[in-house]
């Protein structure tokens, strides 16, 4: 079921933890909000499921308006028919898992042969079907993750909230319930707002990334979009771009990095001309090194200053002249190895290079769904 968002805004006394949102997720669609600890993910959630009273806006879900601050609108929670599953497992520990995932369904006195198949459903949905009748106190993190899973499901909400709810599994784990997920997702056709703050994690789940700063979605796009086309260079640098370097403008495309010692070219996007606060940004993987060269368009000597390895690959920190330091990482299947001290020639392609604003100037946000 479709959720509009409409000029949201939720402040906390003098706080504003949101600040006039408008977003539409689409039936059955995956949005993730992403962003930093404390940039309002949890709020924006909180508002959806009616456990939080904006202080403005507009929230829709389907054709219900759930809530609407000018006409004095607020369903409350148990009757927006919204899912939630947050990061503490919040199983009842006293209880089966049978009856863990059953108990809501007992609560709206259901026939019992009908509560037994939607549970037994569910179960089997979340790979716990010969798990119904152990305590919900002897299973692992994992396994207590999928039991809150499968009592939001249980009750075949219109929408579905997960708020972090992989953050107190081990990496392997998560990353194996994070692919389950989304196949649940996709089977039953949910449509699912997650709330991480990890890139990787928002990846693999989103058919959408809303990215948040600071109460504002300021960059909304595919998962492959935002990683090669971020909007500003503080978004580059939070999606992992660890090259973002101060730049200013020469001429069209070309740019000086810090006192001028170094300039670059950049093909990829550029700022709009008059542009300031501009920075390069380059990714790790992007940039070669070699024992031979010479200087040119985005070849510049360079003196290893650090080489840690990685495992499949070496991360060196390499000092470029003026005193700029570059993040590079080379697959170890290149087989050259440099070490430290060691004098060499840095390039990098003009189309690898991305020269952002600090904050984006006109978010191009398209925060509503595409036709
Ligand atoms: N009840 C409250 N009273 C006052 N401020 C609050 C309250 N709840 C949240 N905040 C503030 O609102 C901001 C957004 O909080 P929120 O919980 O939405 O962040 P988040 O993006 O979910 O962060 P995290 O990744 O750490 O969970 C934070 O600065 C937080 O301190
Ligand atoms: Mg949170």
């Amino acid at each position: 079921m479709k959720i509009t968002i409409e000029n949201l805004q939720l402040r906390y006394g003098k706080f504003t933890a949101i600040e006039n949102m408008d977003l539409e997720i689409g039936d059955h669609e995956s949005v993730v909000l992403l962003g930093k600890s404390g940039c309002g993910k949890t709020s924006t959630m909180r508002c959806i499921a009616g456990l939080e009273e904006p202080t403005a806006g507009r929230i829709t879900i389907g054709d219900t308006v759930v809530f609407d601050a000018a006409r004095g609108i607020n369903v409350p929670p148990n009757k927006r028919n919204v899912g939630m599953v947050f990061q503490s497992y919040a199983v009842w520990p006293h209880m089966t898992v049978f009856e863990n995932v059953g108990y809501s369904l007992k609560l709206q006195k259901l026939p019992k042969a009908e509560i037994k198949q939607r549970v037994h459903e569910v179960l089997e949905l979340v790979g716990l079907e010969s798990f119904a009748s152990r305590g919900a106190s002897l299973l692992s993190g994992g396994q207590m993750q999928r039991v809150a899973l499968a009592r939001s499901l249980v009750m075949r909400p219109d929408v579905l909230l997960l708020d972090e709810p992989l953050s107190n599994l081990d990496a392997r784990l998560r990353d194996r319930l994070r692919i389950e997920l989304r196949e649940i997702q996709l089977q039953l056709g949910l449509t699912t707002v997650y709330v991480t703050h990890d890139q990787q994690e928002a990846f693999a789940l989103a058919d959408r990334i809303a990215l948040m700063q600071d109460g504002v979605i300021v960059q909304m796009e595919e998962p492959s979009a935002m990683y090669t086309q971020p909007a500003s260079s503080s978004i580059a640098h939070f999606l992992g771009v660890s090259n973002v370097l101060p730049a200013t403008s020469r001429t069209s495309g070309d740019f000086a990095l810090g006192d001028g010692a170094v300039s670059i070219s950049a093909t990829g996007r550029r700022p709009a001309p008059g542009a300031t606060d501009l920075s390069a940004c380059i990714r790790s993987e992007d940039i070669r090194l070699s024992r031979e060269g010479a200087a040119g368009v985005n070849s510049w000597p360079g003196i290893v200053r650090v080489a840690s390895f990685q495992g499949s690959s070496i991360r060196y920190a390499v000092e470029l002249p003026g005193g700029t330091h570059l993040d590079v990482l080379a697959p170890l299947a290149a087989g050259v190895r440099h070490s430290v001290g060691e004098s060499l020639w840095v390039t990098v392609d003009p189309t690898a290079v991305q020269v952002l604003p600090q904050t984006a100037v006109d978010p191009a946000v398209n925060t509503a769904v595409a036709a």
